[in-house]
């Protein structure tokens, strides 16, 4: 594929924890690159659970890191690209430093404004099509700044939570206050995740949370993320669900996904 279009920014969010977000950053942006796209995922995660899955060397991460990027003036994304064992896929990794950025942040322009920054001095951005951002599960400034940069946003929901949309209307909020200042950010779409298909709470709850979001007007993907064992063991085994087995139930939801993703991606961008 390659030069598919615009460079679409897309950011992974829900400020409750556990959804599937880093499940979704890695395996989303591995499927896109199989699809051919040319992937840059940024880890906006302090916890920096993306940077271990993909970063094959951690120790790359002491001259390569957004948390670098950031304590630079001067700094932007492609100068601390890292490879990943994945073709077409890149990263910028995290580490747990990136916490000091977040608490000195408060108290500059940086809170909301560093990506914006970031973003401004990067010259090579555009070589890459989708650019996906993970992010932790808080409103704070790691969010707030993806969310001012992208195009896009996708929400991980997990269908088996009865809580699953508690805290959405905080997420709504933060996401309309970042549209005031970014027009052209879209909710690309919710997407469901740990979907036991076998279970009737499961397929309940899941007919529930679509209705919710239809009644909301809010995009849900056809795709659906099933509760799959080896997305779990590809994670504790630092993979992406593809490297680790690529015929399992989790690589076909991820694949699925991700051709969704250019679809609706470039559907948009025709529209334009
Ligand atoms: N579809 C799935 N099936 C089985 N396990 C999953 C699935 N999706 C995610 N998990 C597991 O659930 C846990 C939480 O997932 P993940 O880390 O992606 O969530 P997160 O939203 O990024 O969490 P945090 O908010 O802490 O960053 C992980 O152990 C992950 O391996
Ligand atoms: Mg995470």
């Amino acid at each position: 594929m390659g030069n598919m279009g615009k460079t679409a920014i897309i950011t992974i969010g829900n400020n409750k924890g556990g959804v599937g977000k880093s499940t979704t950053a890695v395996n989303l942006s591995a499927g896109l690159a199989r699809e051919g796209a040319r992937v840059l995922v940024i880890d906006g995660d302090p916890q920096a659970n993306t940077t271990s899955t993909l970063l094959p060397d951690l120790g790359l991460r002491e001259n390569f890191s957004l948390v670098k990027a950031l304590d630079d003036p001067q700094g932007s994304f492609t100068p601390n690209v890292c490879a990943t064992r994945t073709e077409h896929m890149e990263i910028v990794p995290n580490s747990i430093r990136c916490m000091e950025w977040e608490v000195k942040s408060y108290s500059s322009m940086d809170s909301v404004l560093g990506f914006s920054r970031l973003l401004q001095n990067d010259k090579e951005l555009e070589k890459y099509d989708f650019v996906v951002i993970d992010t932790p599960p808080n409103i704070g400034p790691m969010l707030r700044n993806a969310l001012l940069i992208s195009d896009f946003t996708i929400v991980p929901v997990p269908v088996g939570d009865q809580y699953a949309l508690d805290g959405f209307s905080t997420f709504i909020n933060v996401l309309s206050q970042a549209k005031q200042q970014n027009k052209k950010l879209l909710l690309l779409g919710v997407v469901l995740t740990k979907l036991d298909g076998r279970a009737t709470t499961h397929k309940k709850n899941r007919d529930k949370i679509r209705a919710f979001f239809d009644s909301k007007g809010v995009p849900v993907f056809d795709a659906e993320i099933k509760v799959n064992i080896d997305l779990d063991r590809a994670h504790s085994h630092r993979k992406t669900i593809f490297e680790f087995d690529s015929t399992k139930t989790g690589a076909l939801d991820y694949q699925a996904l991700a051709q969704e993703v250019i679809s609706r991606v470039s559907q948009i961008q025709k529209a334009k």
